[in-house]
């Protein structure tokens, strides 16, 4: 029997849904903004998909910024495909459609991939706009400081560093922007997303690194100009993708005064401030299940000789492959020529591939 004494109407329900989730990710939509579209005048904020008002209000007092934003969103979509390829959960779900109705909230749900992906987008977010300083893209910031240490003998600081500081303040102020706001869902969601986002930005600090260049009479290397420089953003992923396998399950439990973040099932200890965290547990991503962001392994490409997370039985999830062939078309015979020209033959290659049933 039914107890309820009325039905709320259906788009009351969905933004009651919608609002116990935190979306701290949907201004990854932006990735959609056409790359023609030049950002000049702040009618153009209103135009920006994915949203909340700070970050509308970022948007109109930083104009230029925005143009870094959006390159940031499509290096966070491109980046985690890449990192997750041979994975079953392969980033499909990051694509955020630009019409909000049809968002599937599965990576705010609080899960591992959430996890990493949040991180992702933090790090990212700093790290573009660390190096649009340096290229000169941003008229308001420019290279990083010099370092202070006094280099080593035959080093010596020069070149233009990247802007991690700059870089950090405004790419926190913009992707944390959303889990800030009051009603923006659930404490717990609130807390995993910005602990994940500073995991991110921590990795990024530790990927500022020193960069040479040599000079010298023909090479000689004899004095190098250096300066501190971030690493590629595939290395980055890769470290995230090592804390997001090692990731720590919590929970949202009272300590001390507050209600805070707790690993479950470990000694009581804080969350270490380099861990991942996840409040809940992901589906095996098997079978296709648009709700719990699965797309299923169903058409995935599979390594019959790999035994990591790409091999055929792990990727298909037991239920077998087929196989197809590909014909490849590599350059061979190559021959140099005095000088300076290479030649090639072209050679033909058939190859085995398998995809999942
Ligand atoms: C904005 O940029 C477009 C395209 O470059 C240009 O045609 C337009 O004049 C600019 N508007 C302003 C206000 O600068
Ligand atoms: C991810 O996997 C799904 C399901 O097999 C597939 O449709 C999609 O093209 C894949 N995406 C990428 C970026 O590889
Ligand atoms: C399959 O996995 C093996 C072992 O890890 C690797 O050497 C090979 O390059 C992979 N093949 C493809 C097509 O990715």
């Amino acid at each position: 029997m039914r107890s309820s004494s009325h039905v709320l109407p259906l788009g009351v329900l969905t933004a009651l849904l919608l609002s116990q989730v935190c979306s701290g990710i949907k201004w990854l939509a932006l990735s959609h903004v056409p790359a023609s579209l030049h950002i000049n005048q702040t009618q153009h904020c209103k135009l920006m998909p994915g949203m909340v008002s700070s970050q509308a209000q970022l948007c109109r007092s930083n104009l230029e910024l925005m143009q870094t934003i959006i390159q940031a969103a499509r290096e966070v979509k491109k980046t985690c495909q890449k990192t997750f390829s041979d994975m079953r959960w392969n980033c499909s779900s990051i694509d955020i459609p630009v019409d909000t109705p049809k968002y599937r909230p599965d990576l705010d749900r609080g899960t591992r991939e959430a996890a990493f992906v949040y991180a992702l987008s933090a790090a990212t977010i700093s790290h573009t706009i660390a190096q649009a300083c340096t290229s000169g893209d941003l008229r308001l910031c420019s290279c990083g400081p010099i370092p202070a240490e006094i280099p080593e003998p035959g080093y010596r600081w020069g070149g233009c560093g990247d802007n991690l500081h700059y870089g950090l303040i405004m790419g926190s102020k913009f992707s944390d922007a959303p889990m800030k706001m009051k009603r923006a869902g659930s404490h717990a969601n609130k807390l995993m997303h910005l602990h994940n986002s500073e995991v991110g930005r921590q990795v990024l600090r530790e990927a500022l690194v020193m960069k040479c260049k040599c000079h010298g009479v023909s090479g000689s290397c004899s004095i190098r100009t250096c300066w501190r420089g971030l690493q590629d953003l595939r290395e980055i992923a890769m470290d995230l993708k090592t804390k997001y396998l090692s990731a720590t399950k919590v929970v949202h439990r009272p300590m001390g005064t507050r209600k805070q973040l707790v690993p479950k099932d470990i000694d009581i200890r804080p969350v270490r401030e380099n861990e991942l965290v996840y409040l809940q547990s992901s589906p095996d991503f098997c079978a296709k299940n648009d709700k719990q962001g699965s797309a299923g392994t169903q058409g995935r490409q599979c390594n019959k000789t790999s035994s990591g997370s790409d091999s055929c039985d792990l990727m298909c999830c037991g239920r077998g492959y087929n196989p197809y062939t590909e014909k490849l078309v590599e350059r061979c015979h190559c021959k140099y020529h005095w000088c300076c020209y290479v030649t090639c033959k072209k050679c033909e290659r058939i190859v085995e591939r398998y995809v999942c049933k």
